[in-house]
């Protein structure tokens, strides 16, 4: 269950957010908690989980160690704050930012190889779902991952299907549509390795998940998870989220 806080929260809100929530998650046992906050407010979220189940992560990183990449951040720099996790390819960072194929791929190889979990966003835009080519979009997403198609590593990788169209905008997939999409995500690592590692790979569903909506989309068989963006700034709403998920998950 994993939130993404994208530009929001300066380190003192984030420290305010942990206060509130850290109690209440301390009680959701069956589920893997992982929140990302923005770089600045990743060693204040590193501190507030020390000893505590949640995780936190980065929102990005640049693939080389360190040298002259002026406002990048590297991996070892993240692990140091005490983040296990990192988001690679948010579909913000494929449009806004421009981040191509090639490059996500090799940051999700630096990822792995410096111990972090990259949960590896996929998906298509309002206009390629449109024209049918939602399938190809993502099976090419997933292809530019070459972690995915290794066995050893594809479990370490965690894949969050995201369509760019349900971001942000409160029109979610139905959770039929999500399943159908994470079942071919399935599908494709099961061709990439084989059944019982792409078994083993987490499928999140992200795109205006809330409260309402959780119960339906996690009882969905290959949806391991959820990447909640607006609906997690909130403890409240993050936790109920939490709860809800733990109770429906279908992939259990
Ligand atoms: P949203 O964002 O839940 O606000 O739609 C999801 C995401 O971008 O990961």
């Amino acid at each position: 269950m994993a939130a993404n806080w994208k530009m929001h929260k300066t380190a003192a809100e984030t420290k305010e957010f942990f206060n509130s929530f850290l109690p209440g998650a301390a009680g959701e046992k069956n589920a893997d908690i992982v929140i990302f906050p923005s770089f600045l407010s990743l060693p204040e979220a590193g501190k507030a989980v020390e000893g505590s189940e949640v995780a936190v992560g980065a929102q990005n990183m640049y693939f080389e160690t360190s040298g002259a990449f002026t406002g990048e951040v590297s991996a070892e720099m993240i692990a140091e704050t005490g983040a296990g996790y990192v988001l690679i390819g948010h579909s913000e960072r494929r449009h806004i930012f421009g981040e191509n194929g090639e490059l996500l791929g090799v940051k999700v190889a630096k990822a792995l190889d410096s111990g972090l979990v990259p949960v590896y966003c996929v998906g298509e835009t309002l206009e390629e779902r449109e024209s049918g080519e939602a399938w190809a979009v993502v099976a090419r997403h997933l292809a530019e991952a070459p972690a995915l198609a290794d066995p050893e590593q594809a479990p370490r990788v965690i894949v969050a299907y995201e369509p760019v169209w349900a971001i942000g905008t409160g029109k979610t997939a139905t959770a039929a549509d999500a399943q159908k999409m994470c079942a071919f995500i399935r599908a494709e690592l099961t061709e990439k390795t084989n059944a019982a590692t792409a078994e083993r790979v987490r499928i999140l569903y992200g795109g205006s998940v809330k409260p309402e909506n959780t119960a339906e989309i996690m009882a969905e068989k290959d949806i391991n998870g959820v990447l909640v963006g607006g609906a997690g700034l909130k403890p409240d709403s993050f936790l109920e989220i939490i709860r809800k998920g733990a109770e429906a998950d279908g992939s259990l």
